[in-house]
This record gives C-alpha cells, sequence and structure tokens, in this order.
C-alpha cells in the first residue's frame, strides 16, 4: 500500500512535470548534477587531481557552483575566479549602475551590492522571471531594485530609470538559450557605457561544459559570435580570463565607442 501510494506520487509527478517543461529542465538538471557529483567522490582533493584532465576539473567544479555555492548563506551560481574579475572591475569602472539579468535567489545580487557598498557608490538594477525565492536581505538592501519579468520586455522600464551620462556595466545571466541571450544583447547594448562591459556569462556552454538539449543548436557562446558580427562598439576583452579557468570565455564584451 505505502509503495503503491509512493509510485502514485511518482507517477502524479511525472505527468505533472511532463506538462511543465521548467520542472522537466529542473529534473534533467539534478539528474545531470548528481551524476556529477558521483565523478567527484573519491577525487574530492588537489592531490586526487593533479592528473585530471581541465575539461573533467571544471565539469567537477560545476557540480559544485551550481549545487553548493552560497554567498552570505545564499545560494549562487558564480565561479569564484570570475566573481573576483568582476569585483576587480567595479572597483576600476566604479559604475553608477550594475543592471544583473538573472537573478536566481540574489546571491550573486547581493554580492555585488556589498562591493558597491565597499566602494560608496552605485545601484543594481536586478532582473528575472521570477523572484519569488529571493529573501529580504536582498530585498531590502537599499542599493538593489528588482523588476519582475522577461528581460527584454522590460528594456523600457529599465532604460527610464537610467539618467543619462550615468556609467552602466551589464551582466547576462539569464537562460542561457541563443535566442534569449541574442535578444538580451541586441535590446541592451546601447546602455553600456563606454568602457564599461557588457559580460555574457555561461560561453562555456558547449565550450568547455558539455550541455543537452536545447543547448546543443546554440548558446551564449554562438549569440556573442553573432552579436560581435554586427556590431563593432564593442571587443571581446581576453585580457579579463586571467585565470584561464572561466565560465566565460569571450564573454566579457567592452565597449570600446
Ligand atoms: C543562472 S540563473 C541566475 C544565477 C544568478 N545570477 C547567480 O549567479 O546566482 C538564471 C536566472 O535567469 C532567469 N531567467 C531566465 N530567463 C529569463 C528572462 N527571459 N528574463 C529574465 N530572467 C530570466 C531565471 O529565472 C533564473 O533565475
Amino acid at each position: 500500500m505505502g509503495n503503491s501510494m509512493t509510485r502514485k506520487e511518482m507517477i502524479d509527478k511525472l505527468s505533472k512535470a511532463i506538462k511543465d517543461k521548467s520542472l522537466v529542465k529542473k529534473y534533467l538538471m539534478a539528474k545531470y548534477f548528481s551524476y556529477l557529483e558521483r565523478r567527484r567522490e573519491g577525487k574530492k582533493f588537489l592531490e586526487n587531481n593533479l592528473q585530471t584532465s581541465v575539461k573533467t576539473l571544471i565539469k567537477m567544479m560545476q557540480c559544485v557552483i551550481w549545487a553548493k555555492n552560497k554567498y552570505f548563506g545564499i545560494p549562487t551560481g558564480k565561479s569564484p575566479e570570475d566573481f573576483w574579475v568582476y569585483m576587480e572591475i567595479i572597483y576600476e569602472l566604479q559604475p553608477d549602475i550594475i543592471i544583473e539579468i538573472g537573478n536566481f535567489m540574489g546571491g550573486s545580487t547581493l554580492a555585488l551590492a556589498h562591493i558597491l557598498d565597499n566602494i560608496g557608490k552605485g545601484r543594481i538594477i536586478g532582473l528575472d522571471i521570477n523572484h519569488n525565492d529571493v529573501p529580504l536581505t536582498v530585498k531590502k538592501h537599499p542599493r538593489i531594485r528588482l523588476i519582475t519579468g522577461d528581460a527584454c520586455e522590460l528594456f523600457p522600464t529599465v532604460r527610464d530609470l537610467i539618467t543619462t551620462g550615468e556609467k552602466v556595466l551589464i551582466i547576462e545571466d539569464s537562460s542561457h538559450t541563443y535566442k534569449n541571450t541574442i535578444n538580451v544583447l541586441r535590446t541592451y547594448n546601447s546602455l553600456v557605457s563606454k568602457g564599461s562591459y557588457f559580460i555574457v556569462e555561461d560561453t562555456i556552454v558547449n565550450h568547455g561544459l558539455d550541455f543537452p538539449g536545447e543547448f546543443l543548436s546554440g548558446g551564449p557562446y554562438e549569440a556573442v559570435e553573432t552579436f560581435m558580427k554586427e556590431n563593432d562598439n564593442f571587443i571581446i576583452d581576453r585580457s579579463r580570463e586571467k585565470f584561464i579557468i572561466t565560465w566565460n570565455p569571450r564573454g566579457y564584451l567592452k565597449k570600446i565607442k
């Protein structure tokens, strides 16, 4: 009886998941990460990995980044190497506004706000289709303004929040599909200030880290390639990939004119 109930629950969950594509995606991702976690077992420390290929190491790191990284107790999907580079860019630029597209639970948003706190200026505009899981610590931070909705649809609202002459930095970290990333790049590039950056995250998808499904036909990396062919206001600043290990290969776009 107990078993049949559990089976029924599982079947109900599965049928719900099949109707709801986002649940299917979450299920597949969870399976993928538990597979990576299993592979990592027994190879936890540096001394066990001196002969491990970078490609395998990146997979192992991805597992930890996505499943275990936290900022001030809040889950965040940032690679530590890249976040260090963000800190350096932000310190150099001293931006008035950081637009973070894709906030997830807000860990990265809070981390960016804390950098601005230390600099003593600037604000964050955080865009996501869902802010339900963002804790109050993030929502109430005085430098953070979260706006819920599709990033491209929100463009007019975001544009109206920026005063001419303000220094703007953009970090795109939303759905990572080719279509959405190229739309975000085309829609938002005019807001980036000269000398500042449009950082496109997770260009590592299928360019270092293999991803199944919809990403096989293109993701952020390919979107950047398309964008760079049609827009000569930006260069790819590869000096920002100084740790070699980066989740954003060819993803640091610097506006030069
Ligand atoms: C990879 S997570 C963001 C991770 C976060 N920046 C961090 O480092 O912790 C991607 C987020 O993008 C959001 N998203 C997906 N498509 C979007 C869209 N079209 N517009 C705005 N946000 C979107 C998702 O809801 C999800 O929270």
